[in-house]
C-alpha cells in the first residue's frame, strides 16, 4: 500500500534551537519502564545515564550521575538478575545506578518465542533506526486501527497504519489496499495506564508522545549540546566576519 504520512508530535527538540522538555522525558521514562520494558530492552542505557547533563533526571546539585538521588530510587525499583558472590547461586537483587537496564528476556530465542516469532527490537537507538524518528514511534503507537474490511490477518498479527509493509497480497483482488502493515506487537498503550507524577493526563496520545521523546533522547543524548555548540559557532563566525570587514575597510581607507 501507499506510505502513510506520519503524525507530527510537535516535539520541542526539533529544529536548530530545539531542546528536550525535561518533564516530558521524565514522563516518557515512566512509560518505558512500566509498559515497554516488559518486552523491549534498552541495552545501551545504564540507570546513571538518566542523570547525565541534559538527561531527564539531571540535578545540578548531584556529585555525579551515579549519586543522583532520583536515579538511585528508580534503579532500586527494578530487579536485576545476578549471581550471589557467596553461594554462586543466581539471585534477583535491587538495581543500582551503575546497572544496565535489564533485558526482559534471557536471549533472542526466548524473546521471539514469547512474541509469536518476532523478537521485540532493542529501543536504545530506535529513534535513529527508523525513518521519521520520534514522529514514527509516536505514529506507530497511535496507529492501531480496526482491521480493514477484507484484510486477511494472521493470528498473532495486528494491523497498524504506520508499520512498513505491503498489504496487497492480503487483500481481495482489485480491492483498495490500505496503508501500513502487520505488526506482532499488540497495541501497548491504554488510557490511564501510567500515573504521571506531574498530573499530566495519561491519554494514549500523551503517553505515545512522551515515550517517543524519551526514546529520541536516549538515541542521541548529546544532540541538544551539539546544536547549542553549532549556534555558538555561527554567532562567532558572524561577529568575526563583521570585524574582518571593518578592518578591511580601515586598512584600505584612502588607498586608490
Ligand atoms: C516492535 C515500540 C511495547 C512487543 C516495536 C517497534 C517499536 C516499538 C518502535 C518497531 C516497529 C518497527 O519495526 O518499525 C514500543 C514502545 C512500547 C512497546 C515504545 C511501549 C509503549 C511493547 C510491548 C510488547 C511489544 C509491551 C509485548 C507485549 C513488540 C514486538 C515487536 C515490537 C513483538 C516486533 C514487531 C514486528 O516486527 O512485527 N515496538 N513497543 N512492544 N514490539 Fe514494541
Amino acid at each position: 500500500g501507499e506510505a502513510h504520512a506520519l503524525r507530527n508530535g510537535g516535539f520541542s527538540f526539533e529544529g536548530p534551537f530545539g531542546s528536550f522538555d525535561r518533564n516530558q522525558l521524565q514522563r516518557g521514562y515512566k512509560v518505558y519502564r512500566e509498559v515497554c520494558a516488559s518486552c523491549h530492552s534498552m541495552d545501551l542505557m545504564h540507570f546513571r545515564t538518566l542523570a547525565e547533563p541534559g538527561g531527564p533526571f539531571f540535578d545540578s546539585h548531584q556529585a555525579s550521575p551515579a549519586e543522583n538521588r532520583w536515579v538511585k530510587a528508580l534503579a532500586k525499583e527494578v530487579q536485576i538478575a545476578d549471581i550471589d558472590t557467596e553461594t554462586g547461586e543466581p539471585v534477583m537483587r535491587d538495581g543500582t545506578a551503575a546497572d544496565r537496564f535489564p533485558n526482559p528476556y534471557p536471549n533472542a530465542t526466548a524473546a521471539a518465542a514469547a512474541n509469536g516469532g518476532a523478537a521485540p527490537p532493542d529501543l536504545s537507538v530506535m529513534a535513529k533506526a527508523r525513518h521519521g524518528g520520534a514522529n514514527y514511534i509516536y505514529s506507530l503507537l497511535t496507529g492501531y486501527a480496526a482491521v480493514p474490511q477484507g484484510l486477511q490477518i494472521r493470528p498473532g498479527q495486528h494491523y497498524n497504519m504506520y508499520m512498513a509493509g505491503d498489504l496487497t497480497p492480503f487483500m481481495p483482488e482489485g480491492a483498495h489496499v490500505p496503508p501500513g502493515g502487520f505488526i506482532a506487537m499488540p497495541a501497548p498503550l491504554t488510557a490511564g495506564q501510567v500515573t504521571y507524577d506531574d498530573d499530566t493526563v495519561a491519554s494514549v496520545d500523551q503517553m505515545a508522545k512522551d515515550v517517543a521523546a524519551y526514546i529520541a533522547w536516549a538515541s542521541d543524548p548529546r544532540q541538544v549540546q551539539r546544536k547549542q555548540t553549532g549556534v555558538g559557532v555561527l554567532i562567532f563566525l558572524f561577529i568575526f566576519a563583521g570585524i574582518t570587514y571593518l578592518s578591511y575597510r580601515r586598512i584600505w581607507k584612502g588607498v586608490a
